[in-house]
């Protein structure tokens, strides 16, 4: 899609999108309601609020926040379709002959959408002000013991100062006064290692932050992408055609053409200020802690901006959704080096890292256990806290059914791995920020060869001819139900 207006304008068609008219405000109001709306049957709809209180650019919010409009977002059917085409991407095969090769073309054509070309302007810059303030854009405050308002879904730019490499990195930055900001960087996190990398050379870093592009790229910020590749061949990728950007008006980086909005500016080395609380992703305030500080340059933007936000808080929000995506589209990826995976799940209660249950086509003893390390040492996935281990037969996109197969398959003393490493920094729980354990749960069926020597029980399953006598007699005890 191109830009968000786009997608606002298929959501709208595809009557997903709630306008409200009437002013609320943007101090807790709106928050109150995208959770009400997030906690309905299936996310609700996409929101719209045409006149925040006090404000005359409207605020629009819970775009991503269900399966369909995920999936509108991305361009897909359904998110396993993503999956294909990846799998289709990076396994290509030598043409069997012309017609083979003509098939093979649009993939081809997808390679060149991976990589961005800079044009000489774009709506983002339709107005330039350098004398700009955060004060005139609608920023939530959005839950009451939140220490401020809150940018919630800012696409932040920077480069390795040393190699020029581009992140992207959505985090969250809490306005100070009108012209500075936390940035929540975390220190797993690209925007923190260029920082790192600034703050060793003792420079200045610039930063740009982009509200508001055009779907696909919105999810790609937010996806987890190995250090040193570009989120915007993701989107490029995702959206079908190349990621326009255009030059900063104040600092030497690029932003998306497309965006509704600018921030330009920069972090200074070694400044810190102290930010937060702030109601999380967990469903928890996080303690407040030292970031460092965005300083504002110049805000660009269209004539007639939208402000595109979210929320986090008790889940399922939306975030959930933009989760769920990453789920589908890395399962390929990570298949490339662990081709054992079968499939893996997220639960939205789960809230990404907590609880991670995958199936695996086990093959040898101690399988489920290198599943688990190769997990903890693979990029985010690294503060996975429970890893839950399955047979390919179970459905891991089942929470009931795994939580069935973990009871019935385990014995607690032999299949419970513990470790230590690294843990995400909005885990309260571990003794030290950032360090902690992780737990790993083997519930795959057991052999002799790891040491388990009792017979293993079968599981009850009737015939194939029963199952279908009974298909057609419970479809006819069901049509006389509803008769
Ligand atoms: C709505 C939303 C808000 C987020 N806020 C933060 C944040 O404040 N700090 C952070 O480090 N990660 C945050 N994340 C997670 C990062 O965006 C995610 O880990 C991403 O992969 C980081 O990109 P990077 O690997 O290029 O740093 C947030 C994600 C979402 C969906």
């Amino acid at each position: 899609m191109r830009d968000l207006n786009t997608f606002i304008d298929a959501l709208d068609k595809e009557r997903e999108l709630a306008r409200i008219q009437e002013p609320v405000s943007p101090d807790l109001e709106i928050c109150a309601v995208t959770d009400r709306v997030s906690k309905s049957p299936g996310g609700g709809p996409a929101l719209m609020f045409e006149r925040p209180a006090g404000f005359d650019i409207p605020v629009a919010i819970n775009l991503f926040g269900s399966m369909k409009r995920i999936c509108l977002a991305l361009g897909v059917e359904k998110l396993d379709d993503l999956a294909g085409q990846i799998e289709e991407l990076t396994s290509p095969k030598i043409p069997a002959g012309l017609f083979d090769a003509i098939k093979m073309l649009p993939a081809v054509t997808r390679l060149r959408d991976l990589m961005p070309k800079t044009v000489n302007s774009g709506p983002c810059q339709e107005v330039v002000r350098k004398d700009g303030t955060l004060d005139d854009l609608p920023i939530l405050k959005c839950w009451p013991e939140d220490g401020g308002r809150y940018i919630t879904f800012p696409l932040v730019f920077t480069k390795d100062p040393e190699t020029g490499m581009r992140n992207i990195g959505t985090y969250r930055m809490q306005v100070f006064d009108g012209r500075s900001t936390g940035m929540h960087w975390q220190r797993h996190k690209g925007g923190a290692q260029h920082y790192r990398v600034a703050e060793r050379l003792g420079k200045r870093l610039p930063v740009a932050v982009a509200l508001g592009p055009d779907p696909a790229l919105a999810y790609s910020a937010t996806a987890p992408m190995p250090e040193g590749l570009d989120e915007l061949m993701l989107a490029g990728f995702l959206r079908r055609e190349r990621v326009e950007l255009v030059k900063c008006v104040t600092i030497d980086l690029e932003v998306p053409a497309n965006a509704q909005i600018v921030l330009e500016g920069y972090v200074e080395p070694h400044e810190r200020r102290r930010e937060g609380p702030f109601g999380d992703h967990t469903g928890f305030y996080s303690h407040p802690d030292d970031y460092p500080v965005f300083h504002l340059t110049c805000i660009t933007q269209r004539r007639n901006p939208i402000y595109l936000t979210t929320i986090v808080g008790v889940p399922p929000m939306e975030d959930y959704y933009l989760g769920k995506a990453s789920e589908r589209i890395f399962l390929p990826l990570i298949r490339k080096t662990l081709p054992e995976i079968v499939d893996m799940h997220f639960p939205a209660a789960g809230i990404f890292h907590n609880l991670v249950i995958v199936s695996i086509d086990k093959r040898y003893p101690g399988h489920a256990r290198k599943i688990m390390n190769a997990f903890w040492g693979l990029g985010q996935l690294m503060f996975s806290k429970t890893i839950i281990v399955v047979d390919r037969d179970v459905n891991v996109q089942d929470e009931a059914e795994v939580a069935w197969i973990v009871g019935t398959h385990i014995d607690p003393q032999r299949d419970i791995q513990f470790t230590r490493g690294p843990v995400d920094d909005l885990d309260d729980a571990s003794d030290l920020p950032a360090y902690g354990s992780k737990m790993g749960i083997d519930a795959t069926r057991k052999s002799a060869s790891e040491g388990f020597t009792r017979p293993w029980p079968t599981r009850i399953r009737t015939t194939r001819d029963a199952a279908q006598r009974a298909e057609e007699i419970w479809e006819r005890i069901r049509r006389g139900w509803k008769a």
